[in-house]
């Protein structure tokens, strides 16, 4: 790479973001999966789909691509446990942790502000990650909750009402 890695992640990480978690059922062992992602976008509005960026060596990617569909969990400003939790071993992940099935199988994570429920229509290589991109089937809102924010490798405090 031409840029000096530091400085393009020091770059990007000046991009505050909010934070979700990705789940899926991965149908060969009918397990969930899921990771902790802040390279996550709204797409189109009709019809409506959303993308998120993993890395293409990531633990949850033959999954998701298995399952043919994801959720996206955006996590609240009290889930810094939650984001840790997900980018943290694989086999810890979902330990003594309570979650939800939704509609169609993909698991839910309590205490989201918001969970998309998505089928996935398009994986596109991006260097060295991935671009899944899902069309929303539905969505679950939790009311009065703030979100996560990511911001220079750490979480920013929302000031005080
Ligand atoms: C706040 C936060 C945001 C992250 N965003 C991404 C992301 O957008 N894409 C990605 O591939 N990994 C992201 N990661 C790293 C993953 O959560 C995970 O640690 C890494 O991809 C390894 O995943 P794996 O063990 O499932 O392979 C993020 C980690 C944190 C803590």
């Amino acid at each position: 790479m031409s840029l000096d890695s530091r400085s393009f992640r020091k770059a990007l990480g000046s991009f505050a973001s909010g934070v979700t978690v990705i789940t899926a059922i991965d149908p060969e062992t009918d397990s969930p999966v899921g990771v902790t992602v802040s390279a996550f976008s709204s797409l189109s509005l009709d019809p409506p789909l959303v993308l998120f960026c993993l890395g293409r060596t990531g633990s949850c990617v033959s999954a998701i691509e298995a399952a043919g569909r994801f959720a996206v969990n955006i996590l609240a400003d009290d889930q810094r446990d939650i984001s840790a939790r997900f980018a943290g071993p694989v086999d810890a992940r979902w330990r003594d942790l309570a979650w939800e099935s939704l509609s169609d199988g993909s698991p839910a994570l309590p205490g989201a502000l918001t969970v998309l429920e998505c089928v996935l229509t398009r994986t596109i290589e991006g260097g060295d990650h991935l671009i899944f991109i899902g069309e929303v089937q539905t969505i679950l809102s939790r009311d009065g909750a703030r979100p996560l924010i990511y911001q220079g490798g750490g979480y920013l405090d929302f000031p005080l009402p």
